[in-house]
Formats: C-alpha cells, structure tokens, sequence
C-alpha cells in the first residue's frame, strides 16, 4: 500500500511551496519604533541593542526618508527625556514644546504622509521610571490618567495620527477618548497596549530611554501593580475588551513571542485590528545569539516575524523591520 496521502508533493520545490504558502510578510505589516533623543547629529547606539540608535531631530529627518523609501510607512515615536525636566507628574509631557511635540512635527514636515503614533505613558517623563504618579509607594489610578489624557491630546495636537497608551491604567481610554473629542480630534486614533505583560523583556528599551523604575524607599520595584501577570490568559479578554469598549480603535498585546496564544485569543475573540509588540527583550537575544555564531540572524528573524503574523498580528512593532524588508525584497 501507498501512502494515501504525500504531503510531501507540497513541499517538493520551490514554485509549489510558495504557492500554498499561507502567511506573507510584507513592508505593511510593520510600525517602526523610533527613539529620539535632544541635540543635534546624534545618532547612538543603544548597548543592548546593537545596530539600534536613538536619533536627535535632524538626524531623525534622515532615517524617516529612508524607512518611507522602503515601503514602512507607520512609526511609533519614543522619547528619552533630560533627567533635569523630569518630575512625578508629567509637566514636562504636556509641553507644546516638548521633544515628543517637536517630533510629530519634524517627521511630519519631512514625509507629511507618514503614519505617526505616539507612546503615551508617563515613566520617560518619571523621576521614579513608573508609568504613572507615585505616592505613598501606590501607583495613582485616575490621577495618572488625567495627566495621560492631556499627554493624548498634546500629541494630537502636535499632529500624532494616532496615540499609543502603554501605561495599563484603568479607563485611561476613555479618559483619552473624551478629551480628543471634546477638542475636536475625532480623526485621532487610539492603538491601546490592552494585554500588557509585566515583563522581563523591557530591560534594553528602558536603557534605551533611562526609563526604568528607581530603586528607592517606598518606589515600587517593578510594575506588576498595573502591568499583567504572565500567568494571566482570560485576563487579556477582559483588559481587551474593556479598552475597545471605551473607544480603541487598535488594541496590542506585548511582548510578541511568549505570548502568541493571547494573539490567537484576541484575533477570534474581537473585531479589531489587534497589534504585536516584539519588544526590545527579543531583539535583543536574537542579536546576542547571532553575534556569537549561535544563530542564523536573518533566519530566525524572518521566522519569528512569520510566527507572529501566523498568529494573528495584523501588524508588528518591530525593531527588526527594516532587517525583514530587505530580506523580502
Ligand atoms: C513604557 C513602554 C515600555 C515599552 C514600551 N512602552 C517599557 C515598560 O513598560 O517598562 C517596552 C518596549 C520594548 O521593550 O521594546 N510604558
């Protein structure tokens, strides 16, 4: 008897394999994490992050060109804030001013047709590296989410396309959903970190921003206080949920790799464009692995960027975006 089946014919050349492929990478899949820094010329490398780079302004100008000429056409900006502007309240994030502001308006003004989104989460602005004020060793709920609905709206106003909370307090979509609308901002969109883990994969983005939490008395440690418990699955329902019920437009679950069965979750649990995070922490072992000879860096990239997409991402925060899109073009 033969095999009633040959899988194997599927796979037995090139031609066929690429005809019954089911998942495809392309340049539209990706938003570009940004991080940007004050001065001018600077391009640095972050330490654990190499080949990654903070940017001041004019050099910014640059690397936004070029991502456009590669067919990216999304960035997600970040900030690393002069540790003097920093306080426990966020002044310095409502700053029209502000390094985020003048950002949103240097990438617009070099490529007006490039989508911009903004992170909003108070811990680059933080004197402790928290997400949100801290007092009496608490991390305050609706306080912090006064202050991040003003952050939303100067953003909007700076000319973000779209605002990006991180920062896992409660009703904070709403908050920021109230405010664009009362301002007039009905065309500002909202792509909420919904599940969000408390993570050990953050560690080269807060170097990369001077952003972790203080080691101070009474300064939470760490943010399991408002960031999700890795153990947690029927919770990012929930989270998800309630952010859309309060006016997401886009809803995110982070770090990528570890948790692709919550993708697959959200994918057939709602409606909405659900977004996936590859974090620093990931790119970071790839990068680490590769330098040692341990692992085929482009394979293992275009690889986890398949598995991500296969899971249900209809877009990918990604460091390694533009590594992907020069190996698939
Ligand atoms: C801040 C924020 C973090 C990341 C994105 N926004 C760090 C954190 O929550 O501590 C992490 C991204 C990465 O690791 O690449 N709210």
């Amino acid at each position: 008897m033969f095999p009633l089946r040959r899988n194997r014919r599927l796979r037995s050349n090139e031609a066929i394999r690429s005809l019954v492929q089911e998942t495809i990478i392309t340049p539209n899949d990706f938003l570009v994490p940004l991080f940007v820094v004050e001065g001018k010329n600077i391009k640095e490398e972050i330490a654990s992050m190499p080949n990654y780079f903070r940017y001041s302004l004019d050099l910014l100008e640059k690397e936004v060109k070029e991502l456009w000429q590669m067919g990216l056409k999304s960035v997600l900006l970040f900030v690393k804030v002069p540790e003097n502007l920093k306080d426990n309240r966020g002044t310095e994030a409502l700053n029209p001013e502000g390094l985020m502001q003048r950002a949103v308006k240097t990438v617009k003004n070099v490529v007006p047709e490039m989508l911009i989104m903004t992170d909003v989460a108070l811990d680059p602005y933080s004197a402790y590296g928290h997400d949100g004020i801290v007092e009496n060793g608490q991390i305050l709920n609706d306080a912090s989410t006064e202050v991040l609905a003003k952050m939303a709206l100067s953003h909007a106003q700076a000319g973000a396309d779209f605002v990006a909370p991180s920062d896992m307090m409660d009703g904070r979509i709403l908050k920021m959903r109230e405010t664009l609308e009362n301002e007039g901002f009905t065309n500002t969109g909202i792509m909420s970190y919904s599940a969000k883990y408390a993570s050990a994969f953050y560690g080269p983005f807060r170097d990369a921003l001077d952003s972790a939490p203080v080691d101070a008395k009474d300064i939470p440690k760490d943010k399991r206080s408002y960031q999700m418990d890795p153990a947690n699955r029927t919770e990012a329902i929930k989270e998800t949920q309630m952010d859309i019920d309060e006016g997401a437009d886009i809803v995110m679950v982070k770090p990528g790799l570890c948790y692709l069965d919550i993708v697959r979750d959200l994918k057939n649990t709602f409606e909405v464009p659900v977004a996936v995070y590859q974090v620093s922490g990931e790119y970071a072992m790839i990068k680490a692995a590769s330098e040692k000879g341990w692992l085929d860096h482009d394979a293992v990239v275009l690889e986890q960027t398949l598995a991500i997409k296969r899971a249900g991402a209809d877009m990918i925060a990604s460091y390694f975006a533009k590594d992907v899109v020069k190996l698939i073009s």
